[in-house]
Order: C-alpha cells, then sequence, then structure tokens
C-alpha cells in the first residue's frame, strides 16, 4: 500500500510515474514540524534492533543507521567515509526491524538532511530545506514487496543493450584513433575479452561538447565502422557545460533558443568547467532538452551506440563571482594581518571557489512559467540531462537500446539510463564502499551500475586491480576506468595480466546468465543485488551481513576487499553451492553447509555462491558479447527438487521486449551431479 502526503507546493520532478491522491490525514509513524527558514522536519523513533537500507549512492555500510548524510548532488573527487552526498540524491529509505517494515520517499529536488541515528542512536530526523514536497509511504509484507511497489510508483529501470554487459576499457587521456586502436589491439593480442572503449574528454575539440579532435579523430564514421567489426563499440563523455563561445554551433545555437540558466539579471549564468567559461543548459525545460537531445544526433550518425554524461551535479568549477569574492576575501585579511585562523580560512575560501554553494544560488530555472532558482531544484539537474540525452535517442533510434551513463542522478532517471558510482580512489576502501553501494542502488532503480574498476584517482596496484575486477565481474556495468596522471591502469600493463584476463573471462562465461537475471530484475520491478535481508528476513545474522550481496534469483557474492587477504569468512543462511572460480575453465565446486566459513581465496580466486535447486549455465570461451555462443553451456547448480531454471534471452537492442517471449524454460531433475552439458 502507497500512502502520498503533500506539504507546500511541490515542483514536478518526473521521479513518479504513478498518479495517487494525496491523503487528507495526518502522517502516521513520523512527526512534523517546521523548522527554520521553510524547513519542515520529520522524525521517528528508531527501535534498538532497526536497519535502515536505502539513499542509493552514499558512502558508509549497506544499513545506513549511525551517520547523517545529505541529499546535494556533488562534484567530490576525493570522497571519504565523513563525505555526506556524493553525485545523486536518492532519497528513499527502507525501516526494517521485528516491529515494523516502512519504506518512504522523499520527492523532493531540493536539500535534504538525513540524521539516521546520527546525533541520537534512537531518532531518524529528516529534514527538508525548502519544505514542498510529496511524501510516500510504502507499507507490504515482505522486503522485496516494498522494492517492488517503490519501482512501480517510479517506473520500470532502465534496459542497456546486451553488449554493455561487456567489458569496457576506459582512460582520461585517450586522445587518437591510434591511441584506441593501441588499447584494443593489445586487449586482442592478448585474447583479454573487450566489448568497448570510452572516449574522455580529449576526443573533443577543445573540450567542446559534441565536437571531435579533427586531426585526431579524421573520420569517425569509419573509425567506429572499423571497431564494430571487431565487435567494438566506442563511448564518448558528453559534459553539461556548454562553452560559450560565438561561432561554436551549440552556444549559437542554445543563445538563439533561449536555452541557458539565467541569473537574475536576466543574462545567461556563466561558470568555468573543463572548456573554460560555460553556459548550464536548463534541463528543466521540454523544449531544452529537445534542442540538448538533437545535438547527440551527428554521433549517433557517426555509428555511435553509447555515451557517458557527466559533469551534471552540475560541477562548476569557478565563476568570475566567486573568484571576485575569494580576492575580495584576501584582500580584507591582507589589511587586518593574518593569523593561523584567517590563513586557515583564507585557504577554504580559495579551495572553495569550486562547487560553491553560493554559485547554485546565482542562477534560475524556468519551471511552469516561473523563475526558479537552482538551489531548490539543484537535484534535478543530471536527471534533466540524462532524460534529454534519452529522450534524443527515442527520436533518432526507436525501438533501439543505446548505452547511457550518468555521474549526477536523481531517483526518476533510473527509467533512462545508468549511472557509475563517480571517481572513486584506488584505495581498498572504495573496493568495499562500491560493494556495499550496490544493492541500495538497486533498491532506489539503478539497476545497471557500477564502479570505476581499479579506483579513478590514485595510482592502483595489481592485487588491487585484480581484486575490483573479482567484483565488477558480478556488477552489470564493467568498466576500468582511471584519472590522468594516475599509473597506466589497462589489464595488459600488469604483469599478472593473465589473472586478470581470466579473471574477466569469468565475466563472460557468465554474461548470459547474469544479463539473463539483469533482464528479469528489470522487467519485473525486481532486485539485481540485494542485501541478505531480502532473502533471510527472519535471519537476524543475515540482516545484519555487510559484505555479501544476493545476485539475481538465488546467488550470492562475497568478494574479497582486504589487502594481501587470501580468503574471508563467509556467512551461509542455508546450504550453498560454491563456485570458486579461477577461470571461465578453471574452477571448483564444494558444496558448503549453512553456518559461518573460511574460504581460502588465492590472489585470482572468487567464490559465486548458489542456493540449491537454482543453476548457474556457465558458457566459456567468449571474447566479445556478439561472438559468445550462448547455445551450449555447462549447467552449475544442486537439484534436489524438480524445477525449472528461466533463462531469459533476446536480441539484446529491442527496447521494449516482451517478458515472456525471451524465456526460454529450462527443466530441473534432481540427478545428483552439480554439473551437466546443455544444448538449447
Ligand atoms: C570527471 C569524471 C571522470 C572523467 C573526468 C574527465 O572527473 O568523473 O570520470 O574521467 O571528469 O572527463
Amino acid at each position: 500500500m502507497i500512502r502520498k502526503y503533500r506539504y507546500g507546493t511541490p515542483l514536478p520532478t518526473d521521479a513518479v510515474v504513478k498518479e495517487i491522491p494525496a491523503e487528507k490525514g495526518s502522517l502516521p509513524y513520523f512527526s512534523a514540524e517546521n523548522g527554520e527558514e521553510g524547513s519542515l522536519r520529520f522524525s521517528i523513533s528508531l527501535y534498538p534492533e532497526e536497519v535502515i537500507f536505502g539513499l542509493g549512492q552514499a558512502v558508509r555500510g549497506m544499513d545506513k543507521r549511525g551517520y547523517r548524510y545529505e541529499s546535494w548532488n556533488s562534484d567530490v573527487f576525493n570522497h571519504t567515509e565523513t563525505t555526506s552526498s556524493l553525485y545523486g540524491s536518492h532519497n528513499f529509505l527502507l525501516f526494517f526491524s521485528p516491529e515494523r517494515l516502512l519504506g518512504i520517499y522523499l520527492d523532493d529536488p531540493g536539500r535534504i538532511e538525513w540524521d539516521l541515528g546520527y546525533t541520537r542512536r534512537d531518532r531518524a530526523v529528516i529534514t527538508s530545506a525548502g519544505g514542498n514536497l510529496d511524501l510516500y509511504l510504502i507499507e507490504e509484507d515482505n522486503l522485496k514487496g516494498i522494492a517492488r511497489a517503490f519501482r512501480e510508483l517510479t517506473g520500470r529501470s532502465y534496459l542497456p543493450p546486451r553488449w554493455a554487459f561487456g567489458y569496457i576499457q576506459s582512460r582520461w587521456g585517450y586522445a587518437s584513433e591510434a591511441e584506441v586502436r593501441t588499447v584494443v589491439r593489445e586487449h586482442r593480442e592478448r585474447h583479454i575479452p573487450l566489448d568497448a572503449v570510452c572516449m574522455d574528454i580529449d576526443y573533443m575539440a577543445d573540450f567542446k561538447n559534441f565536437t571531435w579532435k579533427p586531426d585526431a579523430f579524421p573520420d569517425l564514421a569509419a573509425f567506429s565502422r572499423e571497431m564494430k567489426e571487431d565487435h567494438l563499440r566506442l563511448v564518448p563523455i558528453i559534459d553539461a557545460g556548454i562553452k560559450a563561445e560565438e561561432g561554436y554551433a551549440p552556444y549559437d545555437s542554445g543563445k538563439k533558443g533561449d536555452c541557458f540558466c539565467k541569473k537574475e539579471d536576466g543574462s545567461d549564468f556563466v561558470a568555468a568547467v573543463w572548456p573554460g567559461r560555460c553556459c548550464f543548459p536548463d534541463f528543466l525545460r521540454e523544449d531544452v532538452r529537445r534542442w540538448f537531445g538533437d545535438l547527440y544526433r551527428p554521433l549517433l550518425e557517426a555509428g555511435i551506440e553509447g555515451f557517458w554524461n557527466d559533469m551534471n551535479e552540475p560541477a562548476l568549477f569557478y565563476s568570475d563571482e566567486g573568484v571576485a569574492e575569494a580576492f575580495d576575501a584576501a584582500d580584507r585579511i591582507r589589511a587586518g594581518g593574518v593569523d593561523y585562523e584567517t590563513a586557515w580560512w583564507l585557504k577554504d575560501v580559495f579551495t572553495g571557489i569550486a562547487n560553491n554553494p553560493e554559485d547554485y544560488r546565482r542562477f534560475y530555472h524556468r519551471v511552469e512559467g516561473k523563475d526558479v532558482r537552482h538551489d531548490l531544484v539543484h537535484n534535478l539537474y543530471g536527471a534533466g540531462m540524462t532524460r534529454a540525452a534519452a529522450e534524443g535517442f527515442r527520436r533518432f533510434r526507436p525501438g533501439e537500446r543505446l548505452l547511457l551513463f550518468s555521474r549526477s542522478s536523481f531517483i526518476g532517471a533510473h527509467r533512462n539510463g545508468g549511472i557509475w558510482q563517480g571517481d572513486n580512489f584506488s584505495w581498498w576502501s572504495h573496493l568495499k564502499m562500491a560493494l556495499q553501494m550496490l544493492p541500495n542502488l538497486n533498491l532506489c532503480g539503478f539497476l545497471f551500475n557500477g564502479c570505476d574498476l581499479g579506483g579513478f584517482g590514485c595510482n592502483v596496484t595489481e592485487d588491487l586491480l585484480e581484486r575490483f575486477l573479482e567484483l565488477g565481474v558480478f556488477t552489470p556495468l564493467m568498466r576500468n576506468h582511471s584519472a590522468l596522471h594516475t599509473r597506466d591502469q589497462e589489464i595488459y600493463r600488469f604483469s599478472s595480466w593473465e589473472m586478470m584476463r581470466d579473471t574477466v573471462s569469468v565475466r563472460y562465461a557468465l554474461l548470459p546468465y547474469l544479463y539473463s537475471e539483469f533482464m528479469k530484475a528489470a522487467l519485473r520491478d525486481g532486485m539485481y543485488f540485494r542485501p541478505l535481508a531480502f532473502d533471510w528476513p527472519e535471519d537476524r545474522r543475515a540482516v545484519r551481513v555487510q559484505d555479501q550481496l544476493m545476485l539475481g534469483g538465488d546467488c550470492m557474492i562475497a568478494p574479497v576487499y582486504e589487502q594481501n587477504a587470501d580468503g574471508r569468512y563467509v556467512y551461509l543462511p542455508e546450504d550453498m553451492l560454491m563456485i570458486r572460480f579461477r577461470s571461465a575453465r578453471d574452477y571448483d565446486l564444494e558444496m558448503l553447509p549453512k553456518g559461518d566459513h573460511r574460504i581460502s581465496l588465492a590472489l585470482g580466486e572468487f567464490p559465486l555462491f548458489v542456493r540449491k535447486n537454482h543453476v548457474v549455465p556457465l558458457c566459456p570461451g567468449g571474447e566479445s558479447s556478439e561472438t559468445l555462443d550462448d547455445a551450449s553451456f555447462t549447467l552449475i547448480g544442486r537439484i534436489e527438487e524438480e524445477g525449472v531454471y528461466e533463462l531469459y534471452r533476446d536480441d539484446g537492442k529491442t527496447s521494449d521486449p516482451d517478458p515472456d517471449s525471451g524465456l526460454t524454460r529450462i527443466p530441473l531433475v534432481p540427478d545428483g551431479k552439480p554439473e551437466r552439458n546443455v544444448r538449447i
């Protein structure tokens, strides 16, 4: 059951697809009170055993209880355990205890603070800064039911093309066809599977969106064709800001259509990003989304089938106003003399010119005929960009699925694209953070996601990249990405490349299964990754597990995320079959009883746990998703009762596939064997 409560006059957000009339009565469970400057505060007492899932993209554990978070989409290169907000705002929480099961969603595009047992362990206080919102309460019999009801409220998750489940190589710095060809050759010669190469900002002319360097990419259409003949896709980046430069076609057409966000005096708001001074499309307007979506057309016509949208919080490196204010502050201090406190303050003033909260108050959007200050709708910006692109793709490639993933997001954007987890670092703690973010992102509808494998910032080490890949084998987006000036991070750069290649080979052997589980989850409003609590809500041990995840129908993953570990502890809520992978053809099987286990997992070994009466098809040998033979496979699993496994297969590109016609029903018969060969 879903109930809606309206506060103030909420602005449209495009998050919800189901019309629900607002309740007249007062809000149950929470007490609501007015706070300072129009804010609204919702408080609820927490039960001692209550866990809180949700918030999608956020730091810390799967259970969000015990810390304070904010919904405020941020470009946070160096994020740590104390960072309160990341790139997306996903305002959904699920409270779960023996006494209560309750979902709450705040459809509110402004700043929200979530004090989830931070000030007081036994209390959650949610503060909406603007106080204009729709609040939804969701009650169902079980956790999966709440997740499903929430998806029905917000709409079906985005479906990527099947090739997007292949391994993707990316690095900030690839600047020419020749460099991309080298990356491809190094993979192909070593038989490291590969489906796509991302093109970061260096493919553009002067970092200007929708251009490409004429000398480095003289014929993009021919290059993209050449890549496709080798079963590879090019995936260019597009940033949110449009360089303010007369004579640059997207700027000129944007000016003509009056498409950019405005300052109070009616002039275009300007701030710097990679290309220098930029204007920012007002994605909240339908006509602006149409104009921006049209800009993708030349790239689509050049054969491009996938994009990543970036810097769309939006990231603002500086504005002229912000810089002037910082200089003023410096002058004031110069006059008064410096002590350590003023010096520190001054340092903060200068580092604060990037993504300056003041800048987000300097510009306006046009919503329903009114000017709305950006900070009141800040968290919608990236979602608007994703929507503009997706709407354009639907116009130019109707009926087709294209790859689209964004850095910034808001609930609702999950219908139009996936996301990546942003600028992580080559840290072991960020490997664990990526793992823990996955189920909460799924809960909020973002099924297609993954982190920068190996870590974006800092220098990776061989063992860390390998352990990242071992997680990445299972994440829908499996992309190795790293920053300019960091250590080269392509698999072939490392002495243990064969081990890493073997790890990627497992991804390809599992690809038909992972694709099947993903598609079933998306088409049935389910979750691809979920906390163990969703399957064993009565098992208090399982509910507390923070570093193992359920995957698809009936599998579980438990990656190693610690330096020099040669194994880890795993809790099994019931008997399971463990597949310990070393490569697509080299693995061992062991039936393990319910309980705690120390599993030995040397570098290069990683487990997949399969529940009884469930099976995993394995098709070794693929080096690209298109050449993979998925008609014959080994079916792994312990069958004790007759049943059926539904393998979902389709052409991998139709935008609206029929959920049933793609199903091949494979009969499961108790045969006492863990493996059997199947042809379909
Ligand atoms: C941002 C993105 C990163 C990209 C870089 C350069 O930091 O998050 O993925 O490589 O910009 O475009």
